[in-house]
């Protein structure tokens, strides 16, 4: 997902330009609004976390671009790509790096397992909305 801030801050598509120069193929996309019982769905598993509400207030804030992206080794090059969580560890010339405001506000989202990959593709998309 490209959150709210980068949205907002109109850093979609060098963002998606980035995705693409990393050797990513684009499989699904859309430009979506989270409701807030979709945002809670996304995150249960935060649930427990202090920031939970406030992740889920802000992924409900403004519009997200959604993805499916695919590549060999796509769950670990993808997260090196965006760098890490807050943009003060992250790399340099990672998308949090360049374009995350702060930890919670952190421009991009990735899956962390090929099992969640499948899930929030689900979660994101259905079978006739996902080319090839
Ligand atoms: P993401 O990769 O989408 O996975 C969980 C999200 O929770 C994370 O990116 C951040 O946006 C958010 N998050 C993680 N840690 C914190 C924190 N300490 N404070 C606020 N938000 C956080």
């Amino acid at each position: 997902m490209i959150k709210p801030d980068a949205v907002e801050a109109n850093n979609t598509g060098k963002i998606i330009d980035m995705i693409i120069d990393a050797g990513f193929s684009i499989k699904a996309m859309k430009l979506t609004h989270l409701t807030k019982g979709e945002a809670e769905t996304f995150y249960a598993v935060h649930k427990e976390r202090p920031f939970y509400g406030e992740l889920v207030d802000y992924m409900t804030s403004g519009p997200i671009v959604a993805a499916i992206l695919e590549k060999s080794n796509a769950v670990e090059d993808f997260r090196k790509l965006i760098g890490a969580t807050d943009p003060a560890e992250a790399a340099e010339g990672t998308i949090r790096k360049q374009f995350a405001e702060s930890k919670a506000k952190n421009a991009v989202h990735g899956s962390d397992s090929d099992e969640n990959a499948e899930i929030e593709s689900n979660f994101h998309f259905s079978e006739r909305e996902i080319v090839g």
